[in-house]
């Protein structure tokens, strides 16, 4: 199978890395890149009558939505904010620390907290405006009022227009992971952690329900949506860590001056920062991954990544579930204390050829059907498969002990009983959902701390979480099924 390890489904095999002449999918999904078009600024589409039109979260009042900042601190638009933040108390001290005078005027940080390119150029003060996600708006802003707009292709109006055609949720999720994790042109390495900034860990179902964030659409219909946008998500998240790791290997193998390797924002942090006495216990209340001592590459997006890929044609019937062979091979290769940047970059750039080809697969998948309503189980299927690829084999212990696998496998398993109704459809699921949440929440930071951290996800969490994913597999087994 594909060697994601520890998928429980499927029995664990050691798999060679495929030789560097096997054929790669060819394939690309649209909605990669950045079309050459002017960046409009979002006043060109806030009259009354197109996207201003003043009724909160209703249809033809987005541009309303998005700029409430006046219910700031309860429910609003963080995009709306974004360059604001680069004033505050945070952002001065990074820009201290990084050597940044006004950082709202520092190209490494208007990249993501602005629309970049945005014309007039005093727009920047908009933040994440309208273009930021649905794309420039030069050619398509008079064209997409039209009713010949309807019957393009979402292909033709992303190639053609500079238009990202958001409802297809690969096209939406490959532009949220061009700054939520980072692209070849922005990052947040581990200098600017370190100063200060956030961490960037994205899950699409994560953010998009985020209880703070007052988004301005509404994908319908809500129950196969989670299952959805989860798979999709893994699939655009991992993408995006794996092509950042390759343009990383690529400036560390022309011996770029400055670009650390390898880049530690990239690793498992909790590998080089745990407490004081969380350490020792690992080894037994989890089955060893990795070698000891070397940092997890990317745990965040590949722990349920293989989940996703093996359950594809539950979310996305017809696709074929992708293999992902040299996606095991860049993790093998990323297990060496100094991993050669060269082999790397050679590996990733394979590895991104083939997310793309499963990407372009579920697109093509998505434009074909894109409402066609799934098997009613498929959520209680890949919360099943979620709480076994957290687990080892038999059961007994954590596949993973580190806390980005257990978050991730976590995330995937909440979005599925969202899926599946909640409470009043699936009682049963209640306690070990809730429950993983609470363990794996991050204590409230005390007065002074200036970073969040699981402080304290010591063996006694760890075991608790280890029983709350077994009880999660119980009560997901297929009804009638022997335990
Ligand atoms: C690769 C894109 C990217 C770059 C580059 C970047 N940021 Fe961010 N920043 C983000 C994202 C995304 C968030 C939201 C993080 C989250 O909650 O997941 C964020 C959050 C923040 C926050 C916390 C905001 C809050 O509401 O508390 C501050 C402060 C910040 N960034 C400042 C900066 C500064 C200063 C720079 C430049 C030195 C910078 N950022 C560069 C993407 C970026
Ligand atoms: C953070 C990304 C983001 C920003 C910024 C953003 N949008 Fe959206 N918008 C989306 C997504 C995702 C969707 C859902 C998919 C779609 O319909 O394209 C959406 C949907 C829409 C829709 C369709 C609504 C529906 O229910 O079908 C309109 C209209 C729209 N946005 C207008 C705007 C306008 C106007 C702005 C600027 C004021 C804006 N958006 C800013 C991400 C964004
Ligand atoms: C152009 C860059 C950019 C794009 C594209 C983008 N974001 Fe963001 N997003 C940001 C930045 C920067 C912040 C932090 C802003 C702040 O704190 O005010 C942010 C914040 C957020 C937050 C709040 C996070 C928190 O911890 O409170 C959510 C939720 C979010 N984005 C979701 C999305 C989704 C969903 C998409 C795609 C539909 C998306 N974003 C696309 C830059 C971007
Ligand atoms: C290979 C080991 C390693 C990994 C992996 C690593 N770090 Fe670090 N981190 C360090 C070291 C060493 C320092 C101190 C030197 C420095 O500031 O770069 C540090 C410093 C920091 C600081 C500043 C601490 C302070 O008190 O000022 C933060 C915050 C941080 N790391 C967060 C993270 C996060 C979040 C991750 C994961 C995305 C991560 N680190 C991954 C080794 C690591």
């Amino acid at each position: 199978m594909i060697g994601m390890g520890g998928s429980g489904l499927f029995k664990r095999v050691e798999i060679p890395p495929p030789p560097d002449n096997t054929p790669l999918p060819t394939a690309k999904p649209y909605g990669i890149g950045k079309p050459p078009y002017a960046m409009l600024s979002s006043e060109s589409c806030a009259s009354a009558a197109c996207h201003g039109g003043g009724q909160l979260d209703t249809a033809r009042s987005e541009f309303s939505t998005w700029s409430s900042t006046a219910f700031l601190g309860t429910l609003y638009d963080p995009h709306a904010t974004a360059y604001r933040v680069l004033f505050n108390a945070d952002s001065v001290r990074i820009g201290k620390l990084m050597g940044i005078k006004e950082p709202h005027k520092e190209q490494l940080c208007l990249k993501c907290h602005s629309t970049e390119g945005i014309q007039p150029a005093e727009a920047v003060s908009e933040g994440v405006g309208c273009a930021g996600c649905h794309g420039p708006a030069e050619k398509w802003i008079s064209a997409h009022t039209l009713p010949e707009w309807k019957s393009l292709s979402n292909e033709t109006k992303f190639n053609d227009y500079g238009f990202i055609p958001g409802k297809n949720l690969v096209a939406r999720m490959l532009n949220c992971t061009s700054c939520h994790v980072g692209d070849g042109d922005r990052e947040v390495n581990h200098d600017l952690i370190a100063a200060g900034h956030p961490r960037l860990s994205f899950e699409y179902t994560k953010f998009q329900f985020n209880p703070k964030y007052r988004h301005h659409w509404d994908d319908l219909p809500e129950y196969d949506f989670e299952v959805r946008a989860w798979t999709v998500g893994q699939a655009a998240t991992l993408r995006a860590a794996t092509d950042l790791l390759r343009v990383r290997a690529e400036r560390a193998a022309a011996d770029d001056p400055k670009t650390p390797w390898p880049e530690f924002s990239g690793l498992s942090c909790y590998a080089c920062h745990q407490s004081v006495g969380t350490g020792e216990v690992s080894r037994d209340s989890a089955s060893p991954k990795r070698p000891l001592g070397v940092p997890g590459w990317e745990l965040w997006s590949n722990s349920a990544a293989g989940v996703a890929a093996n359950l594809c044609p539950e979310a996305f019937p017809g696709v074929t579930p992708p293999q992902l062979r040299e996606l095991a091979a860049l993790r093998k290769l990323m297990q060496k204390q100094r991993p050669d940047p060269k082999a790397v970059a050679s590996r990733a750039r394979r590895a991104v050829a083939e997310l793309d080809g499963w990407l372009a697969a579920i697109q093509a998948a998505e434009d074909k059907a894109p409402t066609k309503r799934l098997a009613p189980d498929a959520s209680r299927k890949f919360a099943h498969a979620l709480a076994a690829n957290a687990l080892s084999p038999d059961r007994t212990k954590l596949a993973d002990y580190d806390w980005d696998a257990l978050a991730a496998n976590y995330l995937g398993a909440a979005a599925m009983y969202h899926a599946s109704g909640g409470k009043k459809a699936v009682p049963t699921w209640t306690d070990p959902v809730r429950g993983l949440m609470a363990d794996l929440e991050f204590p409230k930071r005390k007065p002074g701390e200036r970073f969040d951290s699981p402080a304290g996800f010591g063996k006694t969490a760890r075991d608790r979480v280890r029983d709350r994913f077994r009880d999660l597999y119980d009560v997901t087994a297929e009804p009638g099924a022997k335990p």
